[in-house]
């Protein structure tokens, strides 16, 4: 490896410390672009001018950085090839998570993925993973090999505020995307189990109700659906990331029979039921859906 090309961790870093300044900036940005625009991003939903808006942000300063070879995102058709650096990495992006929440001013996320192959590729090749939560506090959970560690995000720069970040033993909350009457009957008598045991925390937001999950021990749920028997979250761009993040804080994460991080991927925007939590209720998931 030639002097100029940056390590691994050190590519990671970068990519961490852009989104740490560029969420701050992000949050301010939000002001005055909650309308929606006349577009629909590769799901075909409805795209605000907050979720285009982020993207052009973060895909900018992030295909500039050094050692990053792919920018892919959520509300972008096509991976964008930015370098020939090798060993490069490939970032995955959801710029703006649970924009729905906008209108509402509830919370919302960034999402992250960074993989040591070309998009789309597998959950079990993510290097590092982080998610920013612009709640009362702007907060980053940054995931790598080594364990989950939190900052708050402040004018640009990070502070830890807490390392080796790891699922609480006893669970607290749940919450389930969805209708109940959209569940299938294994996933709702699932629910109706759990239901009597944990306490419903359900924001509209994947990154608000997983933060309550790694805060307070649980699970957290976008099912598998009669109408939508892949579920509705992206397994590139939120199921692996988030698979990877509470897998790497000593949970458990499924599709419903596998670790999200095994789902064979075909195309950058297929979406996978995500199931992410403590690794007993995540077991006693499957066990349900088997
Ligand atoms: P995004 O805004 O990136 O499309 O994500 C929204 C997702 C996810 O954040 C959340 O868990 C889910 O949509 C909420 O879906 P419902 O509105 O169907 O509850
Ligand atoms: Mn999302
Ligand atoms: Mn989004």
């Amino acid at each position: 490896m030639s002097a100029s090309l940056p390590s691994i961790d050190e590519t990671v870093d970068s990519i961490f410390g852009t989104v740490a300044y560029t969420a701050t900036e992000i949050r301010q940005g939000l002001i005055g672009r909650r309308v929606p625009v006349d577009e629909e991003n590769p799901s075909g939903e409805t795209q605000l001018e907050a979720d285009v808006w982020a993207d052009q942000l973060l895909r900018k300063r992030l295909s500039s950085i050094d050692g990053v070879v792919q920018y892919a995102s959520e509300e972008e058709d096509d991976c964008h090839d930015c370098g020939s650096l090798e060993p490069g990495l490939a970032v995955a992006v959801d710029p703006l998570d649970g924009s729905s929440n906008l209108k509402s001013n509830n919370v919302m996320g960034t999402i992250v993925g960074v993989y040591d192959e070309p998009l789309p590729a597998r959950g079990d090749a993510i290097v590092a993973a982080a998610y920013v939560l612009y709640g009362p506090i702007t907060t980053m959970m940054v995931a790598t090999d080594d364990g989950v560690t939190e900052y708050e995000l402040s004018g640009g720069e990070r502070t830890v505020v807490r390392e080796d970040v790891r699922l609480p033993a006893e669970p607290v909350v749940y919450g389930v995307g969805g209708r109940t009457p959209d569940w299938p009957a294994d996933v709702e008598g699932y629910v109706r189990e759990i239901e009597d045991e944990l306490k419903l925390r359900y924001g509209g937001a994947m990154i608000g109700d997983v933060n309550q999950v790694l805060t307070y021990g649980g699970l957290f749920a976008y099912p598998t659906l009669e109408s939508a028997p892949e579920g509705k979250l992206r397994l590139q761009f939120e199921g692996n990331p988030i698979g990877y993040i509470v897998e790497q804080a000593g949970g458990r994460s499924s599709d419903g029979e596998q670790s999200l991080l095994a789902v064979e991927p075909t195309d950058v925007h297929q979406r996978t039921p995500v199931y992410v939590g403590n690794e007993s209720y995540v077991d006693r998931l499957e066990s349900h859906l088997s």
